[in-house]
């Protein structure tokens, strides 16, 4: 037997590239590659990028760069890109870094094996196609090795909302679903390697349709349903969801489902409904706020989390002033903020920018917000009895990490639960950016 060869992975972007590169990893396996978390050691890099806005594509330019010097010192070291920057620009990395062997679009990741074994014969290799054979039954590997308490599982994939500021519905294409039985061979799978909790992935989760055994179409809800069968899975997850693809069955599911955590992230963007059409998004912040109500009433403790873009081409104060406003009614446990970025080929691109300075100004304002709220949220566990996942040691002695059913992170000193033990927990404290308890 030879060496095992050692593959590095370096993963950007959202859940779905984390899913992806363990993908990857599985698919290369059986090309006798196995990973390590050093890139010097390794016989091929595998960058999975991030396209959705300027400063994450820009990454992979100056990581590329610091591998120059571990190629020359090792001509036999394969480097390939894959993910959002590949199946966009990959003509141009090829062309603006002479490092790269293999570019795969996210499409194409069943096709790594093949790939890695051209650009082994010196071939330069280019994939970003979107091919019609079934990527995930391609991929679909089954190493035993146990793993952790958590996992992602992709069950959609792809967008068809276009959004006018968004890259995705470009670089992963055409709004996909997995079957029903695939879905649940692999949580069944996951769950026999020690997985307690898995998150549905999807760009956009809940416009899931994937067909079930019966021959129609399921919906995230009856996906679910399907899952919380499953015995020894105890946690069922899903992100990223659209208002406009929010059920009735979903939203039901929430206050019925006990394995369907009380977490819900669903980005809003603005508050501002002429922003909003501007954006294509095809909700109003009203319809917005009247859904939030509704999934309330399911389930009136559920934590809501958000995304929003300030400084979108043509935002004015006045619209800004309604997206603070929509934050003060909605009161969000978490969310994830950003500067409006220019992306090539999307609508917006074409519009009259908002000067950076006043953007920057603005989202210091949102963030200053949106931390308040999630800090006051967070606080009022403390004295609370939370069930508490716990997923590895923490750093002081004896003590143990986890994640609330509202996914904060939650430490309890001197515990004898292990990694995937799912306990309640007393809160008795809130810091900066976790909890603390004890076993109940
Ligand atoms: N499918 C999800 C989100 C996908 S991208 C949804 O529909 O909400 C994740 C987040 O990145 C988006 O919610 C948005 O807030 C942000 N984003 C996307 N394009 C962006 C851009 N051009 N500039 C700044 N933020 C952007
Ligand atoms: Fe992008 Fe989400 Fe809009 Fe799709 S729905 S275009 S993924 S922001
Ligand atoms: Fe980025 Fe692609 Fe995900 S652009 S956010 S890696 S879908």
């Amino acid at each position: 037997m030879s060496e095992p060869k050692k593959l590095f992975i370096k993963t950007y972007g959202c859940q779905m590239n984390v899913y992806d590169s363990e993908r990857m990893a599985e698919a290369l396996g059986g090309s006798g590659y196995v990973e390590t978390q050093t890139p010097d050691e390794a016989d091929m890099i595998l960058l999975n990028t991030c396209h959705i806005r300027e400063k994450a594509a820009e990454k992979v330019y100056s990581e590329l760069g610091r591998f120059k010097g571990l190629k020359a010192d090792k001509p036999d070291l394969k480097i390939g890109v894959a993910g959002c920057v590949a199946q966009a620009e990959g003509e141009e990395i090829m062309r603006r870094s002479g490092l790269v062997d293999m570019v795969v679009g996210p499409q194409s990741y069943h096709r790594l094996p093949a790939m890695e074994a051209r650009a082994r014969g010196g071939d330069k290799v280019l994939d970003t196609d979107f091919p019609e054979d079934d990527k995930f039954a391609a991929l679909k590997t089954r190493p035993k090795a146990r793993r952790g308490p958590t996992a992602f599982l992709t069950v959609q994939e792809g967008c068809d909302k276009f959004c006018a500021f968004c890259v995705v519905p470009y670089t992963r294409g055409v709004e996909v679903s997995r079957p029903v039985a695939q879905v649940l061979d692999e949580a069944r799978d996951l769950v026999a390697r020690g997985v307690r909790e898995i998150t549905l992935l999807g760009q956009n989760v809940n416009a899931y349709h994937g067909t079930g055994p019966d021959g129609a179409d399921w919906s995230l809800a009856r996906l679910i349903w399907a899952l919380d069968g499953i015995e020894g899975l105890e946690r069922i997850r899903f992100t990223t969801s659209h208002p406009n693809d929010m059920s009735d069955d979903l939203i039901a599911a929430h206050g019925e489902c006990a394995k369907l955590m009380p977490y819900l992230h669903l980005p809003v963007q603005s508050g501002s409904d002429r922003i909003l059409k501007r954006m294509n998004r095809s909700h109003t912040a009203e319809s917005y706020l009247r859904l939030i109500e509704r999934i309330r009433a399911a389930r009136p403790d559920i934590l809501i989390s958000g995304d929003f873009i300030v400084g979108f081409p043509e935002e004015t104060e006045r619209d800004f002033e309604d997206t603070m406003a929509l934050i003060r009614e909605v009161g969000y446990g978490q969310a994830f903020s950003f500067k409006y970025s220019t992306r090539p080929g999307t609508p917006a691109a074409e519009r009259a920018q908002v000067d950076p300075d006043v953007a920057s100004e603005r989202l210091s304002r949102l963030q200053a917000l949106i931390t308040e709220q999630q800090r006051s949220i967070q606080d009022a566990m403390v004295g609370r009895e939370l069930g508490v996942l716990f997923e590895k040691p923490g750093r002081m002695p004896g003590q143990m990490v986890g994640k609330s059913d509202y996914l904060h992170a939650v430490h309890v000193a001197d515990c004898p639960a292990e990694a995937g033990e799912l306990r309640r927990v007393r809160i008795t404290e809130s810091g900066p950016n976790s909890l603390a308890g004890v076993l109940v």
